[in-house]
């Protein structure tokens, strides 16, 4: 088991680590954030580059004075930050900034040059939906399936990219599952993709805060052709995301979004579009969002990604030991402490005979813990590690449909970020304890359509912790 006694602490980097919550019993504990899936805290540095720079922002590209050359210097300087963070060249690259992962992919999913001949995207079963729903207007998308245990099943993916021989215009995979915490090999299914006359784009969203991350050079067969990831899951919540990818796709082509900021001149009948990355930002960008995931990414990288990923692999080595041995819960994915240097620091897991939405409403409740539950934007995923047949599948959706999610299928996940430490996860371990065993305190109310529980009669009134 990886050792997690003598682990570094990190937290001295993070924003609001000091914020205690309100629990049932009318006490307030320390906030135990396991969320960081889903998003994550910002970073002391962000905080700073975002204050320093707010006192010289202002437009960006076009104006003459001094903070707008300034501001035009900032974005472009987080534009080169990027490109270095994902191994990418300016020759052959370029970093698209807009609002996220969901955005990049939506982007890609309408600039990418698919042809009548080549109009295949295949995906994973895995996928979150923002690596799979874009994809399905525009081509014909076709599904590589995933072992029981939800690691990505290559013989499939070989044998598709053989069905769909000289169709397969693009590869659409993550670098690492939001469920399981699964990492894919991506350069070697690029290798495989490119062989077979298509490209890959790799969603990093989970990846890029826990990996170090390398595009390669367009000549290497193992290059990555498109890359996408958000700020807000790399302790940079200002609303920035970043799609980079090859530039000879972007120099081609009409923008998505038609607007200010991407022509070279408009006539009342012609149109002649910037060159990237210009012609795909489209409108005044978010110029402090793109400030604060810069900032993000040299702090990362001072930290130093092989000391984020061994940080982490510690604690969910931690972690699943404790939960293996503890009766009732279940973890689905690998549970093995001695892979944890194999995955991200992503444990999904349901305790036998409580609902998922119960279980996390008392971690949050009663114990100060923040999680995540239910299908995780993953629905497919999810129904395949359930096993669930075609007729229950049928049902879950009409409930669903109806708005009663009371049944429906998920998971609690716990997913830690750089600053979390052994004693989150002790703190996890026993409030699982006390739940597995029925000790908890509330009286818990589900509602239908969300499926959430509430412990009924007591309310937080958050205008007594924030304002604006
Ligand atoms: C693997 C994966 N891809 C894409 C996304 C979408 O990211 P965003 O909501 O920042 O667009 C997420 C978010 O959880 C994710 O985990």
């Amino acid at each position: 088991m990886a050792d997690h006694h003598n682990l570094k602490s990190y937290t001295h980097l993070f924003v609001g680590l000091e914020v205690q919550s309100p629990v049932l019993d009318g006490t307030c504990q320390p906030y135990v954030n396991l969320d960081n899936a889903a998003s994550t805290p910002a970073f002391k540095r962000v905080q700073e580059a975002v204050n320093d720079f707010l006192l010289f922002y202002s437009s960006v590209h076009r104006g003459t004075g001094f903070k707008s050359q300034l501001s035009t210097h900032a974005y472009e300087q987080a534009r080169r930050i990027v490109m270095q963070f994902v191994g990418a060249s300016p020759e052959q690259h370029v970093c698209i900034f807009g609002k996220n992962t969901t955005e990049a992919t939506n982007k890609l999913a309408r600039r990418f040059p698919f042809t009548p001949e080549r109009d295949v995207v295949l995906v994973s079963l895995m996928e979150h939906h923002s690596n799979d729903l874009p994809w399905r207007p525009v081509a014909k998308v076709v599904h590589i399936n995933v072992t029981p245990e939800g690691q990505l099943d290559e013989a499939d993916f070989d044998a598709r990219l053989k069905e769909y021989s000289g169709r397969v215009a693009l590869v659409a995979i993550t670098g690492a599952s939001n469920v399981t915490g699964v990492i894919n090999p991506i350069h070697r299914l690029a290798e495989k993709a490119h062989a077979a006359g298509a490209q890959i784009a790799v969603d990093c969203a989970q990846l890029a805060p826990h990996r170090a991350i390398d595009m390669r050079p367009l000549d290497d067969p193992t290059h990555l052709d498109y890359v996408a990831l958000s700020a807000h899951k790399l302790y940079a919540p200002f609303g920035a995301g970043a799609l980079v990818g090859r530039r000879d796709t972007f120099e081609r082509g009409d923008p998505d979004l038609r607007g200010g900021g991407e022509v070279e001149i408009v006539t009342v009948d012609q149109v002649h579009w910037s060159e990237p990355p210009e012609r795909d930002e489209a409108g005044s960008p978010n110029t402090v969002g793109a400030v604060a995931m810069a900032a993000a990414l040299r702090q990362i990288q001072e930290v130093g990604m092989q000391a984020v990923a061994d940080h982490e692999a510690a604690l969910t080595a931690y972690t699943l030991y404790h939960l293996n041995r503890l009766p009732g819960v279940r973890i689905f994915g690998s549970r093995d402490p001695q892979q944890a240097h194999n995955r991200l620091g992503v444990i999904p897991f349901e305790i036998e005979g409580i609902s998922h939405f119960l279980v996390a409403a008392i971690l949050g409740y009663e114990f100060g813990i923040g999680v995540r539950n239910g299908c995780f934007c993953a629905h497919p995923y999810l129904l395949h590690l359930f096993g669930l047949q075609p007729d229950q599948e049928v049902q879950v959706r009409s409930h669903i449909i109806a708005g009663d999610r009371t049944q429906m299928p998920g998971l609690v996940r716990i997913s830690f970020g750089l600053y979390n430490e052994p004693a989150d996860v002790d703190a996890l371990v026993e409030a699982l304890q006390k739940i597995t065993r029925r000790e908890w305190r509330g009286t818990y109310v589900q509602d239908k359509a969300s499926g959430e529980f509430h412990p009924s009669g007591y309310r937080i009134d958050f205008g007594d912790y924030f304002n604006i």
